[in-house]
């Protein structure tokens, strides 16, 4: 039940942004659409802007192993639970669900986790 509602939800969001896109192609909104993956990467456009610059374009990691491949060792309530907390003494910072959705975040999770 929860599935389906959330389902349907991420696919209105999807409809909805869309649309947006088409109206305003260049805005930051843009960037931060609900389970739209980028054509090149396969990860949202909410990845792109937020965790690319640490975690690789495609969640490869960075600058030595300081910034960790991704998704890491957590599971997928793990992944969320340290994107909106972030992570104290190191430089993972928190997230509101304004920065990027609970929608991209699974979605990331399912793109990094099948690699
Ligand atoms: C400013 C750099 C920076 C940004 C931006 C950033 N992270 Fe991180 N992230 C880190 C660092 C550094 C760590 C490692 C923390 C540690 O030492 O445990 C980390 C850890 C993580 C982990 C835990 C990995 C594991 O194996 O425990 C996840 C998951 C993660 N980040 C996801 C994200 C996501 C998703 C975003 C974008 C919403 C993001 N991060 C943005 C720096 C960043």
């Amino acid at each position: 039940m929860f599935k389906r509602t959330f389902a349907a939800i991420a696919a209105m969001t999807i409809l909805a942004s869309a649309c947006a896109e088409e109206e305003t192609p260049n805005t930051s909104s843009r960037l931060r659409d609900s389970g739209t993956g980028t054509a090149s990467t396969g990860l949202t456009q909410a990845y792109a802007s937020q965790c690319a610059r640490c975690h690789g374009d495609r969640g490869e990691g960075g600058n030595g192993g300081l910034y960790p491949a991704l998704p890491g060792s957590r599971d997928e309530s793990g992944y969320i639970t340290i994107v909106r907390a972030g992570k104290d003494g190191t430089q993972m910072p928190a997230f509101t669900a304004t920065d990027i959705s609970d929608a991209d975040l699974k979605a990331d999770y399912a793109t990094l986790k099948a690699r």
